[in-house]
């Protein structure tokens, strides 16, 4: 299973290496700078931390890994309600692959239940990914990321990134653990967006 899951994990890095699509507004070298850098600083660790809590909470390691991989999946055509889009995208890629239909179900839902909003984690394997997906945000280019292709300005993107870490910090991370170790890079990211303009 490990070397199938390797080998998507490559083709789903590629098409954030290659986008096929084009973002409203960018060029096509920005484009693919903006997919590039998400895969290294969000999927990525997601993916990384997703597989050490499966390891250290005893999860069903298959389904973390798939979910942490394809979590964020419809993002690569911009949808706003990626989880719902996503989660129907990752399933179908799943059968098409060939994988069981128990592991594409389950692997749907850590995908639909990931953004914490409508629809909350239920099983372990679904707040392990939820987890890794806001403790990913406290890698600080995450910020950096954001800032650089957002058209909004300074004040609002600090706004916004305040409510996103409050959010992160206390309604994503599931486990006193993992919380402990955010708790530092939240504090100080928390100085930094309470910044105000004069
Ligand atoms: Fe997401
Ligand atoms: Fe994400």
């Amino acid at each position: 299973m490990e070397k199938t899951i390797e080998k998507l994990e490559e083709e789903i890095k590629n098409l954030h290496y290659n986008p096929a699509v084009s973002k409203h507004s960018f060029s096509d070298a920005d484009t693919k700078e903006f997919y590039n850098c998400f895969w290294d600083i969000h999927v990525k660790p997601v993916i990384k931390y997703s597989k050490q809590m499966a390891r250290k909470y005893g999860a069903d390691l298959s389904v973390v890994w798939l979910g942490a991989l394809l979590h964020d999946i419809a993002r690569l055509e911009d949808a706003e309600l990626h989880d719902e889009i996503g989660s129907k995208k990752a399933y179908d890629l799943l059968i098409e692959k060939g994988f069981n239909q128990n592991l594409a179900e389950k692997t749907k839902n850590v995908v639909l239940r990931h953004r914490c909003r409508n629809f909350p984690p239920e099983t372990l394997e679904e707040k392990i990914v939820a987890s890794a997906d806001a403790m990913a945000h406290f890698l600080p280019p995450f910020y950096f990321w954001i800032g650089k292709y957002s058209s909004s300005n300074f004040a609002s993107i600090l706004e916004r990134n305040n409510k996103k870490i409050e959010r992160d910090y206390h309604d994503k991370i599931f486990f006193d653990d993992e919380k402990k170790m955010i708790k530092e890079q939240y504090v100080l990211l928390k100085k930094w967006f309470n910044f105000k303009i004069q």
